[in-house]
């Protein structure tokens, strides 16, 4: 970890977006499955998904999910959504906060699915939503596809049951322990000045 990352909130503001973007595209980062905790309808929960897309000029954050599933109607009901990063090796933590449109059906959703693996489709199979008791154990899925991932036609089935969950970022902080002491810095969005506004916190 470089000096600047204990004196330069521009560098750690990089840094955070650089981790985000490469937890995106690598499938061995750490940041590649965060948690994502939504609230709303007088509830909340927290949940690991994988990080589909992160993109700094964008400000977003995306993750799959089954449109059926009980997060989609907390996200519906409440658009305010955390998430949080951890690298253990790089012992830093990063938590972003932002709202979240849910797509589903729509060009943003089909785009998303164009770029999924079959294997990946095969979830959107199942017969049953998410979460729906089972007397047996079961995996949800149609017994053609138990033992094997559907055909490009055969997944197409799935696309109603595909959400893409986008967070528009408001709110980044970082976290980064250090034995030359911890270091917290954050940084909200200034939508008028279309700027990010850093700040450093006690950790
Ligand atoms: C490594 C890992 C990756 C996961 N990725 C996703 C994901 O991308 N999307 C998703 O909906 N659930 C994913 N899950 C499952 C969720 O953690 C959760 O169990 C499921 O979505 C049900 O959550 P809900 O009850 O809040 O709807 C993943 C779980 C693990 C352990």
């Amino acid at each position: 970890m470089t000096d600047a990352l204990l004196t330069d909130l521009a560098a750690i503001l990089d840094a955070a977006w650089a981790a985000l973007e490469a937890g995106a595209q690598q499938s061995k980062h750490p940041f590649h499955t965060p948690v994502v905790a939504t609230a709303g309808a007088g509830d909340c929960d927290a949940r690991v998904v994988v990080l589909r897309r992160a993109s700094s000029e964008a400000r977003e954050l995306a993750f799959h999910t089954d449109a059926r599933a009980p997060k989609v109607r907390l996200l519906q009901a409440c658009h305010t959504t955390a998430w949080v990063f951890y690298d253990p090796a790089a012992k830093v933590q990063v938590r972003a906060k932002g709202t979240t449109t849910v797509h589903i059906g729509d060009a943003a959703a089909a785009q998303a699915w164009a770029r999924t693996k079959l294997m990946s489709r095969r979830c959107y199979l199942a017969e049953t939503a998410p979460s729906t008791p089972a007397d047996e154990p079961t995996s949800g899925l149609p017994a053609a596809f138990r033992t094997r991932s559907p055909t490009a036609q055969e997944s197409e089935a799935g696309f109603v049951n595909f959400a893409l969950c986008v967070t528009t970022v408001m709110r980044l902080e970082w976290l980064y322990l250090s034995a030359r002491g911890h270091r917290r810095a954050a940084f909200a969005w200034d939508a008028g000045a279309a700027q990010w506004r850093g700040h450093w916190l006690t950790p």
